[in-house]
């Protein structure tokens, strides 16, 4: 994880670094630091804590800085555990994103060398520094990079050289260009303020800046002349106007964003060119993906099965490649990341691909790694998303994967066109649906006002609508600390029942589709336990109104379209919850928008 910036140019270098750290803040943000390198000595400033809270960015001059905001895997989030880290001499000053997973033997084998942190990344720096007692500078970095295990993107600053050295391996490195100006960074987001021409840092590509810039492979020694692209996107500096969260503010935008979603597909056809060897072979299809954007497979699931009949998996990301997945040509690998950064789901497309499978990646974020290692993507196009629980990136998420269900249903045959037709027609009246829920928000404001102080919660839904109560239940997690579970409603009488007394409250999802009868005797069985039942049903259902503490209901709609609506309820409750709680609601304790380490 982690977000890292470099820039080297006529700028104030430490703010122009510093701005750009929080550009990145969404990959981390428990301490952050950035050393500048002044008169032939690296000044460093580190902060336990969020970007920015009490500094001043014009305190520190320099023309080159390399700086760091960090989401903590080895050693606690601290200043002495902060970004950059040195070398003995002071000299070598490091940034990382990433995991060096041979740091022990490494620290181990560097006897007389003083550690100051508990990082992995520290090692990098003295390891560089030992080399440099037998080579020059670049040849001790290339030594020292060959003994790295692990993932990492780095930038190295010494202090005898107007430089940054920075390199890729695993994680990603983006390096932004303008007249006499260079940046570095995690993403290209970070750099668009700055500059449209971008060149994307591929694994074992190393590159240089000081009067100019000069990229090599790191391994094989060999020059890379690539020429940046000019990036087609606009930065847009995204605010929360009227809403006091950016989590509020993106629920609220989801109307817009799945419009957009729909007519990105449609107008320009991208689902449609899945090339035709790949369909006429195609006898699986697998999805890979973590957290929230896994919830959105399982859905996809559903309705990839139901609608073409195509056999589905659905994959944690993070447990697909360690079970020697049988994969082939004929496979369909659907990888769906908001992000497209995700280290667990891009390790994932990587074995995929080498295993011959076609990578069709559903992803938000334009130019990440995910899309350029995919065969085809199709964007979400649900705007930037900053609150780090996700929600417009969800259901736009299953905009995408509805399309491609019936564009699978018709080549297979099972769905004729017309019926295609209505089905489409159906999602087009979701952003209309969603905002009608949305005018329901003081509703679900009392009953958080009701449950703010409770420590569990269950949620109970099935079929279509059993992904949307795990994430209803991670929402919550997520973003008020509170412990939620998600299960299939008939699943309950199997382990959670157990936990039903009169202070668990019960969020069941009860609108009506084929499974209601099966779920109001669920609801029966909970309320005979004293639970509390919150339910989700369909609008004009007054029996459910009756057995139940607190109803919040939704516009009847083809069972099919049930979660997209379902989904909105559970993701307000879990704002308002944490809201009354007093919880950081955009950026939750421990967590990160962008997972970059597996
Ligand atoms: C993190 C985020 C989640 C997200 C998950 C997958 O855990 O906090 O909101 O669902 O990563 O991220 P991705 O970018 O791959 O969708």
């Amino acid at each position: 994880m982690c977000g890292i910036f470099g820039y080297k140019g006529m700028k104030n270098s430490f703010s122009v670094v510093f701005n750009g750290l929080k550009d990145l803040e969404y990959r981390g943000y428990d301490s952050w630091g950035i050393a500048s390198l002044i008169d032939g000595e690296i000044k460093v400033v580190k902060k336990t804590g969020k970007i920015g809270e009490d500094f001043d960015e014009e305190s520190v001059k320099s023309s080159i800085s390399i700086g760091h905001t960090r989401w903590s895997t080895h050693g606690i989030p601290s200043d002495k555990n902060a970004h950059p880290h040195f070398s003995c001499d002071k000299k070598i000053a490091v940034v990382h994103n990433g995991i060096i997973e041979n740091h022990d033997e490494i620290r181990a084998r560097l006897k007389g060398h003083k550690f100051k942190s508990d990082t992995d990344t520290e090692v990098i720096a003295h390891l560089i520094e030992e080399y440099m007692k037998k080579y020059d500078y670049k040849e001790a970095v290339v030594k020292a990079l060959g003994e790295l295990e692990g993932s990492f993107a780095l930038m190295i600053l010494n202090s005898e050289r107007e430089e940054i050295i920075a390199v890729r391996r695993g994680s990603p490195l983006v390096l932004g260009v303008k007249k006499e100006e260079f940046f570095l960074a995690s993403d290209i987001l970070a750099l668009l303020r700055h500059t449209k021409e971008i060149i994307f840092v591929e694994d074992d590509e190393m590159v240089i800046f000081n009067s100019g810039f000069k990229m090599i492979n790191f391994v094989s020694g060999e020059v890379i002349d690539r020429k940046p692209e000019v990036m087609d996107i606009d930065f847009n500096e995204s605010d929360k106007g009227a809403f006091s969260h950016f989590m509020l503010k993106e629920i609220y935008e989801q109307p817009k964003a799945i419009e957009k979603t729909i007519s990105g597909v449609n107008g320009n056809g991208v689902v449609f060119q899945i090339p035709e060897k790949v369909l006429s072979r195609l006898n699986r299809v697998v999805i890979v993906a973590c957290g929230t954007s896994w919830h959105a497979g399982l859905v996809g699931e559903y309705w990839i099965e139901r609608f073409a009949g195509i056999p589905v998996e659905v994959e944690y990301a993070s447990e697909f490649r360690y079970r020697k997945p049988i994969i082939d040509e004929n496979v369909l690998l659907v990888a769906i990341s908001q992000s497209g950064e995700t280290a667990d789901t891009l390790a994932a497309v990587k074995e995929a691909k080498d295993k011959g499978a076609f990578i069709f990646s559903i992803c938000n974020v334009f130019g990440s790694t995910l899309t350029r290692v995919s065969d085809l993507v199709v964007y979400t196009r649900a705007g930037a998303e900053i609150g780090v629980a996700s929600t417009k990136a969800f259901t736009t998420q299953l905009s995408v994967l509805y399309l491609l269900s019936l564009f699978f249903g018709e080549k297979k045959k099972v769905l004729t066109g017309s019926e295609v037709e209505k089905r489409k027609e159906f999602l087009k009246k979701v952003p209309v649906q969603i905002a009608e829920i949305l005018k329901n928000e003081k509703k679900v404001r009392e009953i958080a006002e009701n449950y703010y102080l409770d420590k569990n919660a269950l949620y109970l839904g099935r079929g279509l609508n059993f992904p949307i109560a795990l994430e209803g239940a991670l929402k919550l997690k997520e973003v008020s600390y509170i412990h939620a579970e998600g299960y299939p409603a008939a699943e309950m009488k199997h382990g959670p029942i157990a936990l039903i007394d009169k202070d668990m409250p019960v969020v069941f999802i009860a609108a009506k589709d084929k499974t209601y009868e099966k779920v109001m005797a669920n609801i029966e069985e909970v309320k005979s336990r004293k639970g509390k039942v919150i339910a989700l049903a369909s609008e004009g259902d007054s029996i459910v109104a009756g057995k139940v503490d607190h109803v919040l209901y939704i516009p009847t709609a083809d069972h099919f379209i049930l979660p997209f609506l379902t989904v909105i309820p559970l993701q307000l409750l879990a704002y308002y919850i944490a809201d009354l709680r007093g919880c950081e609601i955009d950026k939750p304790r421990n967590l990160a928008k962008s997972v970059t380490v597996e």
